[in-house]
């Protein structure tokens, strides 16, 4: 039997109440192992996908099915199950600014019940990739921002999900740390995660082309990288 798709969006639509609908009728697929760019005007609905894909949000109308289900029908015990599929890296980043850039990153593993050493070690080895180990032990309010990036997208890769979901994770960044979170996205992506991230920095999409797709006049559209 063929493999159900990886990621599905039937007839999707999505309307806040008392507001147009932001997108409408949608069928799309994101196949395994996409890199792609997801680019709109602010307000467009680029979070609402990644909150519809994570079922922290449902349809209006139509249905998004991951590996075949359903994830709006998904029963209360899988969510879990299905959330961790995935790693996100938030507009707002989402760090506890409090605690160390360890303690952030190896988060989704305590939450999953890895052994605290057990933890300590697979981030040593993501901190090395990533060139963060000096910073370990630092509170996250005293880094940089693209410090911060990075360490954001280190907790959202740790536990290896087969989705990354980058929600504009170079939007404050310069274009040197830019291309070092794009560097590392596409190494994830060289790991076989799957990459959607969304973005409006067109000098990046130009610069690094990648499939994207564009949501505007609530329709989705594949565009060619300018
Ligand atoms: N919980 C909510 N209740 C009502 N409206 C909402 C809610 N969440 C989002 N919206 C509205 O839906 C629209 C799309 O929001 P969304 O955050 O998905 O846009 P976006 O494409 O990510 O924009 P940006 O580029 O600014 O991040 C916005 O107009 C927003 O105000
Ligand atoms: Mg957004």
């Amino acid at each position: 039997m063929n493999d159900p798709p990886f990621i599905r969006l039937y007839k999707l639509g999505k309307a806040y109440q008392g507001k147009e609908p932001l997108y409408q009728n949608i069928n799309f697929f994101f196949e395994k192992g996409d890199f792609r760019y997801l680019t709109g005007a602010s307000g467009a609905g680029k979070t609402t996908l990644f909150r519809l894909l994570l079922g922290l949000e449902k349809p209006t109308w139509g249905e998004v099915h991951f590996r075949g289900r359903i994830v709006a029908k998904l029963p209360p015990p899988k969510r879990p199950l299905h959330r961790r599929s995935f790693g996100i890296i938030f507009q707002d980043n989402k760090l506890l600014l409090k605690q160390t850039v360890l303690q952030n990153i190896r988060l989704p593993l305590i939450i999953q019940g890895v052994p605290l050493r057990k933890a300590d070690h697979q981030v040593a080895q993501l901190a090395e990739k990533l060139n963060l180990t000096s910073l370990l032990e630092q509170p996250v309010s005293t880094l940089s921002g693209g410090e911060q990036q990075l360490t954001a997208l280190a907790r959202a890769a740790i536990h290896s999900p087969a989705v990354i979901l980058a929600d504009e994770p170079t939007a404050n960044l310069d274009l040197e740390m830019s291309a070092r979170v794009l560097d590392l996205l596409e190494l994830f992506h060289q790991e076989g995660a799957t990459v959607i991230f969304a973005t409006h920095n067109l000098e990046l999409l130009k610069e690094r082309p990648h499939p994207t797709l564009l949501i505007k006049d609530r329709n989705f559209f594949e565009v060619k990288t300018p």
